[in-house]
């Protein structure tokens, strides 16, 4: 599966509300990632932000009378509407919310709503106390009910001086959602559990050992599990990444911290991913302060840590196990070696080292090897990409 906005038709409605400016970034983020957007405005949200704005961004003309005489064909909104891959309305008034809970077609946002049939996105923004109040609730349950997705705003100090919910959320995360509205939910009640990032083990308070994982790999997996519909936790180590939009962060540092947060999370997963870099061995002793240095060499005495996946209790249910291999040489004889040792039902293998692979880089270029046997080499791609093929294989894995 390859989630993109490339070629899709996206309708952006606006409506009058100071968050307006807001739907204006929103905008350049749909079109940069490669949709094609069509802007209807109400005739308030002109009061906020001129129609020049989107037309220059989105490089069409946006709609706000329903009799422009213009418009080449009076009723294109109802075209709009068919051809729509799906709708966001940002900010979506309290006035829009009433029309469309109760059938109301009287511009040309409210008749074009009407009119969709692909997945909507409503992002309520305005005052607290609006949004609070019980007209505006009972719309949005109606709205809910008919089966029209509602973004949550977020509460925070708002335009009008009051502070509580009604703020717009950022359009960085309004458009992460719309993402997830069109994902397909070929994961829905699945219980993901992801590990990422390296670990760190003390030698003293100011040093330790680790590697240069940078979670980039655990973390896409989480992303992508949680569009697919999944119940996603993600363990993760150190690093300098956000964690994804509604996934259970677990965050730890030590290799028996993560054991710790598997075990106790690995029961009641249907899935679990272990992309993490675990450190193999730790410091025999912590020292309390910090180590001054001496003549002559030191030696650090190292014990074990424990393999995580290996400690995974297996439970007869159907529970998917998938580890990583980043090998420098023998990929193949490695990887199969940790498959059969692990007993996982799939290993993702990666050669370190070369080109657009490995740690910290954007890309990675793997081969999945499957327990049975047969193998599967990948392109180089996006570590965004990567997630969901490697998510395709583990739906099947599941239904299998
Ligand atoms: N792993 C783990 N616990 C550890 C070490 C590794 O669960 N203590 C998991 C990793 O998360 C990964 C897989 O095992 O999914 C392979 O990790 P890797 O470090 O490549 O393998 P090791 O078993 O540690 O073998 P080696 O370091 O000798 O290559």
């Amino acid at each position: 599966m390859t989630i993109t906005l490339k070629h899709k038709n996206l309708v952006l409605g606006v409506c009058g509300g100071i968050a307006a400016y807001k739907s204006v970034e929103l905008l350049r983020l749909l079109v940069k990632a490669g949709a094609s957007v069509q802007v209807l405005m109400t005739e308030n949200a002109g009061h906020f932000v001129g129609p020049l704005t989107f037309e220059a961004l989105s490089g069409k003309k946006v709609c706000k009378s329903l009799f422009d005489p213009h418009e080449s064909a009076p009723i294109q909104h109802i075209q709009w509407a068919e051809d729509a891959d799906a709708v966001i309305v940002a900010p979506a008034t309290a006035n829009l919310l009433g029309k469309l809970a109760n059938g109301i077609a009287d511009d040309p946002l409210s008749t074009f709503m009407l009119a969709v049939t692909s997945p909507v996105m409503l992002c309520p923004s305005m005052n607290t106390n609006m949004y609070a109040s019980e007209p505006v609730q009972s719309n949005l349950d109606r709205l809910k009910g008919y089966g029209f997705s509602i973004l949550l705003p977020e509460a925070g100090e708002l335009a009008c001086g009051t502070t509580g919910p009604g703020r717009l959320p950022e359009p960085e995360y309004i458009f992460d959602r719309i993402l997830n509205l069109m994902t397909p939910k070929d994961l829905k009640q699945k219980r993901v559990l992801v590990t990422a990032g390296p670990t760190r083990e003390a030698i003293d308070p100011v040093r330790f050992i680790s590697n240069p994982s940078s979670g980039k790999m655990g973390y896409a997996l989480a992303r992508a599990a949680e569009m697919r519909g999944a119940r996603v936790t993600l363990i993760s180590g150190p690093t300098t990444l956000s964690p994804p939009n509604n996934v259970e962060f677990v965050s730890i540092t030590t290799a028996d911290q993560m054991c710790g947060a598997v075990l106790k999370y690995a029961e009641h997963s249907d899935i679990i991913i272990k992309s993490a870099a675990v450190a193999d061995y730790k410091p025999a002793q912590v020292a309390a302060h910090k180590i001054k240095k001496s003549k002559g060499q030191e030696t650090l005495v190292l014990d074990r840590t424990r393999d995580i996946l290996k400690s995974i209790p297996r439970s007869s249910n159907h529970q998917v196990l998938v580890g990583f291999a980043a090998e420098t040489q023998n990929l193949d004889e490695f990887a199969r070696m940790k498959l059969e040792s692990k007993q996982l039902d799939l290993i993702v293998g990666n050669l370190i080292g070369s080109e657009g692979t490995g740690f910290e880089v954007d890309t990675n270029q793997a081969s999945l090897y499957f327990k049975g046997g047969s193998k599967t080499s990948l392109d180089v791609m996006p570590k965004a990409d990567l997630a969901h093929v490697i998510l395709d294989h583990i739906v099947k894995l599941v239904s299998s």
